[in-house]
């Protein structure tokens, strides 16, 4: 299964996907091409550095939304891509685009979900109070960050925690629990029904 990935950061989610694929681990998931709505965005190096095609495409130079997303939909056609993987891509994805791959595309978010969608999820973590934050990787629906949940990991929040500490400590989780659901998905064993997605056990 041929995977975009979509960013518009760093990359460390990114990075994480390319070192699983490296190590195997990814297999048979097969990361095809970087994309990022963010000129200077460190994880289109990060990409270059490890082969992978990687193409900007700003949204900024668009008319709007739609056609945006008209140029990435015709680059993911032109690589042969079967799924997507947001990691950290800051754009709000319309219907359009949404049901060009459907079922095939997951995200990553820094809170647990449904608590704390949106931006600056770990800062509203702080400032909620909660005890307990993580991550989820979900599959991406019409709604921000609230499509079916895939997989989640639980952080404890410390109480000399800021933002920027706790979200550090949340991508480390983000960073195993990521490239595990895209493996997963490309393989099959991800079961949708309705809001739930179960794994069947692996056959022996
Ligand atoms: C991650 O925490 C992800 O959950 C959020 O944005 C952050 C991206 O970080 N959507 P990086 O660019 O992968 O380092």
């Amino acid at each position: 299964m041929r995977f975009a990935v979509l960013v518009s950061g760093r990359g460390s989610n990114l990075q994480a996907l390319l070192a699983a694929e490296q190590s195997g681990e990814l297999a048979p998931a097969e990361i095809a091409v970087v994309l990022s709505n963010q000129p200077g965005a460190g994880a289109v190096d990060l990409a270059r550095a490890a082969g992978k095609p990687a193409i900007t495409i700003d949204h900024r130079a668009f008319a709007g939304r739609e056609p945006f997303e008209e140029a990435m939909l015709a680059e993911l056609a032109r690589h042969r891509i079967d799924a997507v993987v947001l990691a950290g891509f800051m754009r709000i994805l319309t219907g359009r685009f949404i049901d060009a791959f459907p079922d095939r595309i997951i995200n990553t978010h820094p809170a647990l979900l449904p608590a704390f969608p949106g931006v600056d999820a770990p800062a509203q973590a702080i400032e909620h109070g909660v005890k307990l934050a993580g991550c989820t990787v979900h599959f991406v629906e019409r709604g921000v960050d609230t499509g079916p949940i895939i997989a989640q990991a639980c952080v404890e929040v410390r109480d000399d925690d800021d933002a920027a500490r706790l979200h550090e400590r949340i991508k480390a989780v983000e960073h195993a629990l990521l490239p595990q659901a895209v493996k997963l998905l490309a393989a099959g064993r991800l079961v949708r029904e309705g809001r739930r997605v179960r794994r069947p056990a692996e056959e022996t």
